[in-house]
């Protein structure tokens, strides 16, 4: 809502030429570091989805600041969808590609309860990788992906034609460059 989109942008800090030259890197961490505003960003969340969600699943690792306390406040449980090589076994995994090389993300399939309605949130939607390996994981282990949430998306890097058909709530959406 315009509210939330209001709060976000006015407690950003935009860094030019991090973390190469040319890029403007978007800083969410005056927003965490605001409690007040902090909490009226998961309060304003937890509205948005109260009553048509059945768990939170976090994107490592920025991602869990916000699924966390997301899933508590509306007393559901959190999947934590975890960086390449970080969980114990059984995990399920994917690859996906980045600019450069590759990434994976697992998760411990028995986290997940078959049919729930998942909600994928994370800080920043850039090339859509992170998400759509995520996505795919928990829809393998039987979650009904309902909608992502991304904090900033980053228009024009091919994030949103990476999850096609998907019901993606940015809460703020910059243009690439
Ligand atoms: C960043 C960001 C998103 C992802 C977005 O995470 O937090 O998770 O990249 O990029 P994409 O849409 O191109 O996949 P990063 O891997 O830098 O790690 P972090 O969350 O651990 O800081
Ligand atoms: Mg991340």
């Amino acid at each position: 809502s315009g509210v939330l989109t209001e709060l976000v942008v006015d407690n950003l800090r935009e860094i030019p030429d991090f973390p190469e030259p040319g890029v403007l890197f978007r800083d969410i961490t005056p927003l965490l570091a605001n409690g007040k505003a902090f909490a009226n960003l998961i309060d304003g969340l937890a509205a948005h989805y109260r009553g048509h969600i059945d768990a939170v699943a976090g994107l490592e690792s920025r991602g869990f600041v916000l699924a966390a306390p997301l899933a508590v406040h509306l007393g559901l449980g959190m999947i934590t969808v975890r960086k390449g090589g970080k969980l114990p076994g059984p995990v399920l995994g994917e690859d996906y590609s980045l600019e450069y090389g590759t990434a994976r993300m697992e998760i411990r399939p028995d986290t997940v309860v078959a049919g729930q309605r998942v909600l994928v949130i994370d800080d920043v939607l850039a090339t859509g990788g992170t998400a759509a390996a995520s996505i795919s994981l928990l829809e393998r282990a039987g979650a009904q992906v309902v909608a992502v949430c991304m904090l900033l998306e980053l228009a024009g890097l091919g994030g949103r034609e990476r999850l096609p058909g998907r019901r993606i709530d940015s809460v703020v959406t910059f243009p690439a460059s």
